[in-house]
């Protein structure tokens, strides 16, 4: 039987609630059931963060991995966007059951994280690549969020903390949501985006290749997509030089425009603030840093 870590169970509890209570009594036999139903092994997970992620290995000694999450949007979106991607900088789907929350994926291996890369410039050329492996051109056809529902997460926070939420001040609730408008309103071509792409969530997969994993799914403005890898493994001190030497490479690697970057860069980290502040009741300082970081560079639009 599979022990659960008790803080990957409070946050399954915190986020979702009586949905996740009931997923967490049916733990067992979900297990059960995909061992019975694909034939496998599953093994003790990864560390866990916001959904079970396992390995496990097939009859014929084959390894994949096993994601189990709470069934909705959040899932479904996450799994179309992979199988959108193709499995171009992106990792394989093998199965699917929408309804049950089980995901089953090729294994990567060895599977190390970008993160464990320690040269920032080498961490953010490898970034770079994926990057450009993944982006596509949005059809209108795609049923993934885009990234006007972001902006109207942010107006719904604005509304309900109408005085500003945690140490986020009205005024830059404000200004975070002007800046959300007015960049969706000038999104010269959207793009398919991974809407989650950071050191975590990039593998090394055989000597030299490397592969994105967990998706949000976001359609939108390809500058939106390099702030969560901006954002994530700062130092505690000279954030600021670190972000401006992977914005001059990524800008240059990938074309980009570095003003819709740093306005990017201010409404999503706000946004993102916001989210662990009501999630978590807690908020990550370098995200929180980065707020003025990217105000300071911004160009008013
Ligand atoms: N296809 C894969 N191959 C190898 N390891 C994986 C694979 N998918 C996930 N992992 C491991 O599991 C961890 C959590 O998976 P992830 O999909 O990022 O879950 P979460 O949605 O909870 O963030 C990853 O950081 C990675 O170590
Ligand atoms: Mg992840």
């Amino acid at each position: 039987m599979i022990q659960l870590p008790n803080e990957f169970v409070q946050t399954i509890k915190s986020v979702h609630k009586k949905k996740g209570e009931q997923w967490l009594n049916h733990f067992n036999k979900l297990i059960e059931e995909c061992e019975a139903r694909w034939d496998i092994q599953i093994m003790s997970p990864f560390p866990l963060s916001y959904n079970f992620v396992a390995p496990a290995v097939r009859k014929d000694r084959k390894e994949v991995v096993v994601k189990l999450g709470i069934p909705g949007d959040e899932f479904n979106n996450e799994v179309y966007t992979i199988q959108q991607f193709n499995r171009r900088g992106m990792v394989g789907v093998i199965d699917v059951d929408f309804k049950k929350g089980i995901l089953i994926l090729e294994r990567l291996t060895p599977g190390t994280m970008l993160a464990s890369i320690e040269d920032d410039e080498t961490a953010t050329r490898i970034a770079s690549r994926v990057m450009k492996a993944l982006w596509v051109p949005a059809s209108e056809s795609l049923q993934i969020p885009t990234s006007e529902d972001r902006e109207k997460a942010l107006l719904k926070i604005l509304m309900e903390n109408p005085e500003g939420i945690g140490p986020i001040t009205k005024e830059t609730l404000q200004e975070a949501s002007e800046t959300f408008t007015a960049l969706n309103k000038s999104i010269e071509k959207p793009y398919l985006l991974h809407g989650d792409l950071h050191h975590y969530n990039i593998l090394s997969n055989c000597s030299d290749s490397w592969t994105a994993i967990d998706p949000k799914g976001l359609v939108g403005d390809r500058e939106y997509d390099v702030i969560q890898f901006l954002l994530n493994r700062l130092p505690a001190e000279n954030l600021s030089a670190v972000i401006d030497k992977r914005i001059a490479l990524l800008a240059e690697e990938l074309d980009l425009d570095t003003h819709r970057i740093y306005s990017w860069g201010f409404a999503h980290s706000v946004l993102s603030t916001c989210w662990s502040i009501i999630d978590h009741e807690n908020y990550d300082e370098a995200f929180f840093h980065s707020i003025q970081y990217f105000w300071d560079h911004r160009r008013p639009m």
